[in-house]
């Protein structure tokens, strides 16, 4: 189905489905791919999760799995199947001729998602692009149908070959144009980036995986207000402000960025290249972790992975565990202030609650040391941590 449909039907009671093929991401609660859906508008009313050895050519799972799946349906009267990993579009076309229900995957979500939220003429731009690319191979391939029957009456041209073209003809020339108008935007953000390394301003940046707590943490440091909310991709545009650390620190400038997320869209993390380029050029991260959610290490991985792709995992940074108030007493840290091991480095962990500001003077503390050596090595007398990269 197309996608600008997908927003029209509000609160569209949907089913849920998550094929474990044995990768360690898998999430069998589901949980996420529900707040995703709740957050894109839709209504999960039941989940399904198999196994498979690898996804079914035609229909990704069995065709037994396909009729319970339809049975699910009909049971909770669900007008929609949203499966967790994603179809190719011949899959989908099957699933959805097989079920006669629309079918929908995660990947094409997390772009509605994004269309939906994208404030600035910029984020709106990159989230048109991803789109674009995103439909560039749906439509072409869902007229593969009649490019087979091309072929096969042995003609040239005819009425597939000439939606194809022109569709294909749209749409890069669609993607041409959107290029054309981010570059000008990058090299406007390129001038700006100057003139401030120019003031030599500390640079800090939040990140993190979505709906970990950054913008409230972001709001709770410069005393702003941002949006927040418990949606995933609150924020996509980046907010800068400045943030003053105390004589020692000075004033330094906080950005808070697009949340990350696990098995993002391909078009997405280039399409936010230049939005992450806040992240990039920062000389701190401030990495935050939602520490009450059980997944949390598997969500640093994932933001620890978009960091390589983006080329921002040499930057120095701090995790901050937050939502403290939510963890559990028993996994409650012993101070606020430790170490945390990450793939063989030593980082600084410091554990806070952006909502009711516990451990929030600590984190401002920990900032204006490193604000005030400029990003240089953070060795306090007595101090054992250490930055890996320092
Ligand atoms: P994205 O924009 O999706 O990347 O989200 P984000 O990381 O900016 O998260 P946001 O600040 O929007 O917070 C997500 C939800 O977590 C909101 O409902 C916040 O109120 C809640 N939240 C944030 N920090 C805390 C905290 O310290 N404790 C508790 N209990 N809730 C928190």
């Amino acid at each position: 189905m197309s996608s600008s449909t997908y927003f029209e039907k509000f609160s569209t009671p949907v089913i849920l489905v998550g094929v474990d093929f044995g990768f360690p991401n898998f999430d069998v609660t589901l949980d996420e791919l529900g707040l995703l859906a709740q957050t894109a508008g839709l209504f999960p009313v039941a989940k399904l999760t198999c196994k498979r050895k690898a996804p079914d050519a035609a229909l990704f799972v069995g065709s037994g799995k396909a009729d319970e799946i339809l049975a699910l349906a009909h049971l909770h009267n669900a007008t929609e199947i949203l499966f967790d990993q994603a179809l190719s579009p011949a899959q989908q076309r099957n699933l959805e001729r097989h079920l006669q229900l629309p079918v929908n995957d995660r990947t094409l979500l997390i772009l509605e998602i994004f269309a939906q939220r994208a404030r600035s003429h910029e984020g709106k731009l990159q989230v048109d692009l991803a789109r674009l690319q995103y439909l560039s191979t749906r439509l072409v391939r869902r007229w593969s149908h009649l490019e087979r029957q091309r072929g096969g009456i042995g003609a040239r041209g005819g009425p597939g070959e000439t939606q194809i073209e022109l569709d294909r003809r749209m749409i890069g020339d669609s993607i041409k144009r959107t290029k054309e108008r981010l570059q000008k935007i990058k090299r406007q953000r390129i001038t700006q980036r100057r003139q401030r390394e120019r003031k030599e301003t500390f640079n800090i940046s939040l990140v993190g995986y979505t709906n970990s707590g950054k913008s409230t943490l972001f709001n709770a440091l410069v005393k702003a207000r941002t949006y927040a909310a418990d949606q995933l991709f609150a924020t996509l545009d980046t907010t800068t402000r400045q943030l003053y650390l105390g004589e020692s620190g000075g004033i330094a400038s906080l950005s808070d960025t697009v949340g990350f997320i696990r098995d993002i869209p391909h078009g997405l993390v280039d399409a936010f290249q230049a939005t992450l380029q806040e992240a990039i050029d920062a000389d701190l991260l401030l990495h935050v972790v939602d520490a009450s959610n059980p997944a949390f290490p598997e969500q640093i991985a994932e933001v620890e992975k978009v960091l390589k792709e983006i080329g921002a995992d040499h930057i120095h940074q701090i995790l901050v565990f937050n939502k403290l108030d939510l963890v559990p007493t028993d996994r409650y840290p012993s101070s606020l202030r430790e170490t945390y091991e990450w793939d063989g480095r030593q980082l600084m962990r410091l554990s806070v609650s952006a909502r009711n500001g516990n451990g929030l003077p600590e984190l401002r503390e920990q900032l204006a040391i490193v604000a005030a050596r400029g990003g240089g090595a953070l060795k306090t007398p007595g101090d054992e941590l250490e930055f890996s990269q320092y």
